[in-house]
């Protein structure tokens, strides 16, 4: 097996989906899955960051109104045929030969096939296609034919085609996707051209493409461009045609207008080959800060599989677009191309190595701060409120409504009662700053404004003396409400409020690294007064994830063995998984990721809880037989609070996650896009887990602890600007800064 690339054999039109996601291309500005040029069975996507577009949609007689990350047009279409033969598709052809190959160091899709005619004319084609990492605006496609026992003309179809729409997620079809409407079309000194609307944010998004390859035909469609061609093959000579594609949209810098840079970017892009050695020496210098050895090629193939997926939708063309962690890639249309907490589980990896495209991120919710202050006050609360769903402008994107394919029925969503989004922003402004030793004014604003949110989502309850936050959800939606209560929401829920003492700690050290920052002295010291008197509950010897949650029912877990989405089948069994104590993912072990036990305890020593040292494995023990994991994030997090505890399950979480995308372990999820979270934590785990690096204020701690399954595992990480390089194996650790070996 080779670690650096991922193969198939054979054409399965069944399993295109997942090939198609886990094959995308993107350079961090835009990407596009890994669909055949010219096969039925497809789902072409290619989606630019932060293209998004709003329609309404009438679903059980109600309007619904969402925002989508837009499929634009489709640069890929290319087919062939030989004399008197109809046009080539995989799913009709006499396939001799079929596979595909995504080469990850270099970021190239290889397909190469043979297919017999009816006439017994045998041809080879060879195709390479790449999302250029060099120059963002560029991809393109090289297909080489070799014509086996026969000579004559080849007839090919090339197209750029805007009849797409977004329909690549099943659940969604009752839903318009038809976002993109006044489309033109044209051909200009040999490079042909299709520009479309999104039609409600008005984006404009231009293709341009150049055929090196004779003089084509061009057809013009209103809403495709197509060029016909004519090869001569000689029986055993390789003829090759390049189709070059410019991608620009009126959301780019320093144009004038799509249609116009995307023409100029195609004209003047070099030929295949130069454009590949630019775009592999791009990759090249990506991996150099990027990499990660570990040994066993199954291992190290899915870690460079993670990391090149997220270095694909998290690039350094990222950090200038203003544009957040998208849960799903940019591989596909599930989540809608939104914005959750994800972040949480990518930033942690990226500020060691690319703290530009981190604090490029963070700028992306510091732009909606206006958003989110708006927001918290329209809901009574100062400071800022983030969406549980963030797209184009910072808005709660979160759907109202969601279908459960299990029963059919659309249901109530609630889940944008998860506040504490706002934590996992605040904590990566924290993490930021302690990797580059940076805090400038606007992340300190940030921080200090979800502080202030926090702060007035506590309200003292005369009675207990203690502050309680109510309303909320945790990361588990399994649990929007109480059973049978009038309106959504929980209240003290662990994470939330543990979290927010450590939030207004934080805050505190900010205004002391900034002084001057505006807080009055009533402010600073109603944080203090919350850091000590916050509410958590406690049942059985563990923290209790909400209050209430200890008179929830036990679910009978044999029953449902196996089953990730209990949310769903509960409902479809005309039950509600409210009622139980049964959760998706890991919610108040999150406490246990996020923060070092001594952390934790401390935080509730100053609450005045009695804490004894065995809190933490009880509850975590506790959830772990409670947790059914329908979520991917749900086994990086496990992996974690299990790391020193149980090795052996620790792995085997950490496996799982590994598996999450490339084995597809949800059964159909990963062709709708990546799990991106997931991926980021993978790679946090290695570094944070594994090696056990950890930033403190005074520095960088390394205590590594191999599990038994990993010989070694060495990483280059940049720490407050210094590039340190670091060995692990089961004996020892070795750092020594780059070019300068200790
Ligand atoms: C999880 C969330 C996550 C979202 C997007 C959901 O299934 O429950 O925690 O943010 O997926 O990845």
């Amino acid at each position: 097996m080779n670690p650096w690339s991922l193969s198939y054999e054979g054409y399965d039109p069944a399993s295109e989906g997942l090939r198609e996601a886990l094959c995308t291309l993107g350079n961090g500005r835009f990407a596009t899955r890994g669909a055949s040029p010219d096969g039925r069975a497809r789902t072409p996507g290619t989606y630019a960051a932060g293209c998004y577009n709003r329609l309404p949609s009438t679903v059980e007689g109600r309007v619904v109104t969402n925002e989508d990350l837009v499929n634009l047009p489709d640069w890929l279409p290319l087919t062939f045929a030989t004399p008197g033969a109809a046009w080539f598709h995989p799913e009709r052809a006499d396939l001799l030969e079929y596979r595909q190959e995504l080469d990850m160091r270099h970021g190239v899709l290889l397909r190469e096939l043979r297919w017999r005619d009816r006439q017994d004319r045998v041809t080879q084609v060879r195709q390479r296609r790449l999302v250029s990492m060099a120059d963002p605006r560029l991809a393109a496609l090289e297909t080489t034919f070799t014509a086996e026992n026969w000579t004559g003309r080849l007839r090919v179809r090339a197209a750029l085609d805007g009849r797409v729409t977004n329909s690549g997620v099943a659940r969604y079809r009752d839903l318009r996707g038809d976002h993109l409407t006044c489309y033109t079309t044209g051909a200009l000194d040999g490079v042909t051209w299709l520009t479309a609307m999104t039609r409600s944010s008005g984006i404009t998004v231009a293709l341009a493409a150049r055929t090196d390859s004779g003089e084509p035909r061009v057809t013009e469609e209103p809403d495709r461009v197509t060029t016909d061609h004519v090869l001569d093959l000689v029986e055993n000579e390789p003829a090759t045609l390049a189709k070059i594609v410019a991608l620009t949209t009126s959301r780019d810098p320093a144009i004038h207008d799509p249609r116009s840079a995307a023409i100029r970017a195609a004209r003047r892009a070099p030929h295949f080959d130069a454009l590949m050695a630019q775009h592999a020496a791009a990759w090249e210098g990506l991996w150099e800060r990027a990499g990660i050895d570990v040994d066993g090629p199954e291992i190290a193939q899915i870690v460079h599989l993670h990391i090149f997926h997220l270095l694909q939708t998290l690039s350094p063309h990222t950090a200038d677009l203003d544009v957040g962690v998208p849960a799903r890639g940019l591989h596909g249309e599930a989540y809608r191309g939104h914005v959750f907490w994800d972040e949480l589980f990518v930033l942690p990896w990226l500020n060691l190595r690319f703290p530009e495209i981190s604090l490029g991120l963070l700028r992306y919710r510091w732009r909606r701060l206006p958003e989110a202050r708006a927001a918290a006050r329209a809901s009574g609360f100062d400071g800022a409120m983030f969406p549980w769903q963030s797209g184009s402008d910072g808005q709660e994107e979160t759907q109202t409504t969601h279908l459960n394919p299990v029963s059919g029925r659309w249901l109530p969503d609630n889940s944008r009662l998860q506040r504490h989004v706002g934590l996992g922003i605040a904590y990566n402004v924290w993490q930021h700053y302690l990797a580059t030793g940076s805090m400038p004014p606007w992340c300190a604003e940030l921080l200090l404004e979800i502080a202030r949110f926090f702060a007035s989502l506590a309200v003292l309850d005369p009675v207990s003396g203690r502050y309680e936050i109510r309303g909320v959800m945790g990361p588990d939606e399994y649990h929007e409400t109480y059973p049978g209560a009038a309106s959504p929401g929980l209240a003290n829920n662990a994470y939330t409020n543990i979290m927010t003492v450590w939030l207004l700690r934080r805050a505190r050290d900010t205004m002391r690294l900034l002084p001057g920052l505006p807080a009055t002295a009533h402010e600073l010291s109603r944080w203090e007064d919350i850091t000590r008197r916050v509410r958590v509950d406690f049942h059985d010897g563990v923290i209790s994830q909400f209050t209430g949650y200890a008179d929830l029912k036990d679910l009978d877990w044999e029953r449902y063995r196996g089953v990730r989405r209990l949310d769903r089948a509960l409902e479809a069994d005309g039950d509600d998984v409210n009622r139980y104590k049964a959760s998706k993912q890991a919610d108040t072990l999150m406490l246990f990721y996020l923060l070092t036990a001594d952390e934790l305890l401390d935080i509730l020593d100053g609450l005045n809880y009695l804490a004894d040292p065995g809190l933490i494995p009880r509850t975590i023990h506790y959830y772990l037989d409670r947790t059914s994991h329908g979520s991917t994030l749900s086994a990086v997090v496990h992996a974690w609070v299990l790391a020193r505890s149980d090795r052996a399950r620790s792995w085997h979480f950490f496996t799982e996650a590994l598996r999450s995308d490339i084995e597809d372990v949800q059964h159909g999820t990963t062709a709708e896009g990546i799990h991106l979270g997931a991926m980021g934590g993978t790679l946090d785990l290695l570094q944070r887990c594994y090696l056990g690096l950890e930033i403190h204020a005074d520095g960088l701690r390394l205590d590594p602890l191999l599990p038994d399954q990993l010989k070694i595992l060495s990483m280059p990480v940049l720490f407050r600007g210094a590039h340190i390089q670091i060995d692990a194996d089961h004996r020892r650790a070795r750092t020594f800064t780059r070019g300068n070996r200790s």
